[in-house]
């Protein structure tokens, strides 16, 4: 009797699908140019990035210069929370976020601690939800930013990101989500949420390990952490 494995592991990641596979292989082997070269290759190369972030913008209903392509969730989530960290900090040093967040955003936070901000880690309730009331009253005029995942990828709790946004959109704090377990699961919209950052990974909804993106909302000002070219 010949044994079949089963994969039952999608939250870590999924496998890629071949359609995707296809379209990345023969774009890197025909749309090789730099995408920011003025002649017909980087022309050509440029119009498949754009169709890309535009494909990418209505998902979450961004506009396209909102999508910044990334390496996946966890330089998503560094470069929303040390850039908003390093842009504010001269509004305040106050950042919340939950006691289950994923590393990504857990270590960067002790990171800041050390650094001399405060980081308020709120709890969950026994299904992973966190209490709108503890928010509120940790939402003081010195809060910065408040980074929040969509769905836990341990216990899978869905956080009433409306609701939140709805509190966040009346204080100084930008609003952060971590929603790479909840891309292509669950429906986001980032205006009608108030949801000013936003970070994904491909590998999560049958995609390749080295790609993601973050939502930034436009007129926002957080710090580069990578310096080069305007690419
Ligand atoms: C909730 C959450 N955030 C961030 C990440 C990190 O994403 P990536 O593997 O693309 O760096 C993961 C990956 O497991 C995750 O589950």
């Amino acid at each position: 009797m010949t044994r079949k494995n089963v994969y039952l592991d999608n939250a870590a990641t999924t496998p890629m699908d071949p359609k995707v596979i296809e379209k990345i292989s023969s774009e890197m082997t025909n749309d090789f140019g730099n995408a920011s070269s003025q002649h017909a290759f980087g022309r050509k190369a440029r119009q498949v990035v754009e169709a890309a972030r535009h494909q990418l913008a209505e998902t979450i209903n961004a506009e396209d210069k909102e999508i910044i392509f990334t390496s996946g969730g966890s330089e998503s989530n560094n470069t929303a929370i040390f850039g908003t960290a390093r842009a504010r900090k001269n509004i305040g040093k106050k950042i919340i976020t939950t006691r289950i967040e994923h590393p990504s955003v857990l270590n960067p936070m002790k990171r800041l601690a050390q650094e001399g901000y405060e980081i308020v880690y709120l709890d969950v309730d026994e299904s992973g939800h966190i209490s709108l009331e503890d928010l509120k009253r940790e939402l003081t005029p010195d809060t910065i930013l408040v980074s929040i995942m969509a769905v836990n990828n341990e216990v899978g709790s869905i956080m009433p990101l409306k609701e939140i946004g709805e509190l966040v959109k009346d204080s100084n704090a930008y609003f952060h989500v971590d929603d790479v377990q909840g891309f292509g699961n669950i429906e986001i919209d980032v205006k009608d949420m108030n949801i000013d950052l936003l970070s994904t990974s491909a590998h999560k909804v049958n995609g390749p390990k080295f790609l993601g993106f973050l939502y930034e909302k436009n007129g926002l000002k957080i710090s580069n952490l990578l310096l080069g070219g305007e690419q």
